[in-house]
């Protein structure tokens, strides 16, 4: 039987292997939306070898381009952010968020409106939109399905078992580029230095977020969303070798993880196929060639990022939504060259302070709150 997907993020890291995925299967799959940003080429190129209905670019000034490439075919192009709403509204079997930042939250939350299976990449939606995406997934039916290796983890471990059974959840962490840095070392740390991440090969923003553990401050925001345990119960560990992606602890004693190897099209296939399986070329685990699982407490005094995001789940309201867009403003002005690695954390944690709005209740909400923060983290960087 044929099932529909759109990938929104279709030129991205999990756009890719999603469609790797895709390419394997194709008789399984009809591709209804992919999208992108400004990249019309390579959107142009995925879309005309996936037959999709229609592409779409949300920078408009690209739109030109993406109908050269597809001219000649019966794909629809469109652009602009309404036309990425507009393509995340349209029927399919699972819809990919896999937009970088929170620009992927409104497709994100349209196909939620629309009681669609969501298969989410994109955490920075979720954390900035949090009990709003929440109850918007209650209210539409939609099925919430975790991408992010951590939490697809849990989502696994949890099968079949009852909250109310769970004594932790344990968020595991690879610890990024620098885990073995010394403080002073930290400051001087470079973009290029912190995209190359051990053990995974990822987005710039995220590979950043990883160097200094703020994607695991976002991880532990999302898990809090989707797996509500309170934050009491949910802890980080920093595991280096990366193949324990997270794991549940039973009140019995009883601890379950999920194991596999760095590659994101393990979760990947696991949401795209649930509740069924589906075959990955991924390497078998070999844990006799691996030898060892070596676990270690996070060090919140040389990365604090999850000081911060722990803070903020526990504060709730907007404070999330301030977090993430302070952190995305930051670690565009790190790879910009504008700022320092160690800065990007404490301008969080500036922006955090200084602004406080009351909890958005609507998608509107959050947006203005998102919006909000980022105007004020860049004129605290770049004073007028
Ligand atoms: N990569 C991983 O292994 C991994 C693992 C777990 C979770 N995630 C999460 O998955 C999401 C995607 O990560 P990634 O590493 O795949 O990122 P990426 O490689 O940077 O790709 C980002 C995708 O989003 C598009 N995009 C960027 N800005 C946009 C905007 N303003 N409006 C609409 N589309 C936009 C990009 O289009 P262009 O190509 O046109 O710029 C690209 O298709 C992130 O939320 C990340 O945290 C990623």
């Amino acid at each position: 039987m044929t099932r529909t997907i759109s990938i929104f993020g279709a030129t991205g890291s999990i756009g890719a292997s999603t469609l790797d995925l895709i390419r394997r299967e194709r008789d399984k799959w009809k591709v209804v939306a992919l999208t992108a940003n400004g990249n019309a080429d390579e959107l142009a190129s995925l879309a005309r070898e996936f037959s999709a209905d229609c592409a779409v670019v949300a920078d408009e000034g690209c739109l030109s381009r993406l109908r050269e490439g597809l001219s000649g075919t019966p794909i629809r192009a469109a652009g602009g952010e309404a036309a990425l709403t507009e393509a995340a509204s349209l029927p399919a079997d699972v819809t990919v968020a896999a937009i970088v930042g929170c620009a992927g939250l409104a497709p994100t939350m349209a196909a939620i409106a629309q009681g669609r299976t969501v298969a989410l990449a994109n955490k920075e939606a979720l954390v900035s939109a949090g009990e709003v995406m929440m109850a918007a997934v209650r209210a539409s039916g939609a099925t919430l399905l975790p991408v992010d290796s951590e939490h697809n983890a849990i989502f696994q471990c949890l099968a079949g078992n009852d909250l109310e059974h769970v004594r932790w959840i344990t968020l595991t962490a690879s610890g990024g580029p620098f885990r073995d840095w010394p403080a002073e070392r930290l400051a001087h740390a470079t973009p290029s230095e912190a995209v190359k991440h051990p053990n995974w090969s990822m987005g710039a923003k995220i590979s950043v977020d990883s160097a200094t553990m703020m994607n695991k401050g976002l991880e532990f925001i999302e898990a809090y969303h989707l797996f509500p345990v309170g934050t009491g119960r949910l802890r980080i560990i920093v595991h280096p070798q990366s193949i324990v992606h997270s794991m549940v602890e039973y009140r019995d004693g009883s601890t379950l993880a999920q194991l596999g190897p760095s590659d994101m099209r393990v979760p990947i296939a696991s949401a795209l196929a649930w509740p069924a399986r589906m075959d990955t070329p991924c390497a078998p685990l070999d844990l006799a060639a691996i030898g060892e699982l070596t676990f270690r407490a996070p060090d919140e005094q040389r990365f604090p990022a999850t000081r911060l995001a722990r803070a903020a789940a526990a504060a709730g309201g907007a404070c999330p939504a301030v977090l993430n867009a302070a952190n995305e403003v930051a670690v565009a002005a790190f790879l910009g060259g504008k700022l320092g690695f160690t800065r990007i954390a404490a301008q969080v944690e500036e922006t955090l302070g200084r602004f406080a709005p009351p909890a958005p209740t609507t998608l509107a909400e959050v947006i203005a709150v998102d919006a909000e923060a980022r105007a004020r983290t860049r004129e605290m960087l770049e004073p007028a």
